[in-house]
């Protein structure tokens, strides 16, 4: 039962192995480390009390991907290895394209060339854009792509679809909301680059005087209170959808699935709503001002998590305040 993990050492990566490893899976890990840091692979086996096997390469370096698969019985995959930043996707496609791409295009091959089924893919619920109606569906229609990073993530699931058709192969699509949070040991969590683009990172670090204050992109969205609502996730109760679906997967009797799941709580949130939650669950209070609206942010999105909860028989079980207090203990250890 060894499973590649590639990005393992990554934010949802990292949790996703140690729920692997605590479900009796043996993983092996394929990371370049160039948005994850080492010592993620020793907190994994303080966490677990495994160790699993790593290798830190880029995925385009299809000799050395065959190595591992040469090295390992490779039952699945769960394959986190992409870029990820909005922004940066703007003014680096090309990078987006090749790295986001070929690396899963390589994987494939592997699985194609020695015959190897149970794909999982870590989507977003990017794939939506400004969805028409609340709560988001897994039939939503998908809208034209914000952002490369976000077309690099609807171009994956096609390949992916047709990869499954032409091959007789089982691959399950996950479309994550917001994730946020760490591991409640402090030991994994997120490490953001630079100054965070996403809410819940620029929180923590107001909290822990890095930042002066948090901007808030808008108060004039048509909303409760003005600010945008999001799905927020916690990472760990993410994690465990991971193992539900590769489950499913390695169960499933039919040659060829294609399954497609939104993971989220089914509840928004408001940005203000969630800043007052961390106030909360906390004790630390979060400067903020107002300023402008963020280009390509959209107003609402939260899921319909029912898919999910029907045929994995996972749902999210964490309150946004407990996802927020592991977050905040996560940020003290890495300070
Ligand atoms: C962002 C990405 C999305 C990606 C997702 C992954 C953009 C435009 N979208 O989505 O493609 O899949 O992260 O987690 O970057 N906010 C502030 N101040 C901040 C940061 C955020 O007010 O400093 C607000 C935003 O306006 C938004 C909400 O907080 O309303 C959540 O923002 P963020 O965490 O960046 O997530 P998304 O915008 O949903």
């Amino acid at each position: 039962m060894q499973i590649l993990v590639t990005g393992g050492l990554g934010y949802i990566g990292s949790h996703t192995v140690v729920e692997l490893l605590n479900n009796g899976f043996e993983v092996v890990i394929v990371d370049d480390l160039s948005n994850s840091e080492k010592f993620i692979l020793n907190n994994i086996e303080e966490i677990t009390g495994k160790k699993p096997a790593f290798y830190p390469f880029d995925l385009k370096r299809k000799e050395l991907l065959s190595q591992v698969f040469e090295a390992h019985n490779i039952l699945g995959c769960v394959n986190f290895a992409a870029f990820k930043a909005v922004g940066e996707s703007q003014e680096k496609p090309l990078e987006y394209y090749e790295n986001n791409l070929f690396s899963l295009i390589n994987v494939l091959q592997e699985f194609k060339a020695r015959n190897i089924s149970n794909f999982i893919f870590s989507s977003s619920c990017t794939v939506y854009g400004q969805a028409d109606k609340m709560p988001i569906d897994e039939n939503a229609p998908l809208k034209t792509p914000e952002s490369v990073y976000a077309k690099t993530k609807q171009m994956s699931e096609e390949i992916l679809k047709d990869f499954a058709l032409a091959n007789r192969k089982k691959i399950s699509l996950l479309r994550y909301f917001n994730p946020i949070g760490a591991h409640p040991s402090g030991k994994i969590g997120e490490l953001p680059i630079g100054v965070p683009n996403n809410l819940v990172p620029y929180v923590t670090q107001t909290a822990a005087g890095i930042r002066e204050k948090l901007k808030i992109w808008g108060n004039d969205y048509p909303t409760p209170d003005g600010t945008p609502i999001r799905d927020y996730i916690y990472v760990v109760d993410l994690a465990k959808a991971h193992v539900a679906a590769l489950k499913k997967l390695i169960s499933e009797k039919s040659e060829t699935a294609i399954d497609i799941y939104n993971l989220g709580t089914g509840k928004g949130s408001s940005v203000l709503e969630v800043v007052r939650a961390f106030e909360t669950a906390t004790g630390v209070k979060i400067p903020y001002e107002i300023c402008d609206r963020r280009a390509g942010d959209i107003t609402m999105a939260y899921a319909n998590a029912d898919k999910a909860e029907k045929e994995l028989g996972w749902k999210s079980e964490t309150t946004l305040e407990e996802a927020l207090k592991t977050t905040w203990k996560w940020q003290k250890y890495i300070k």
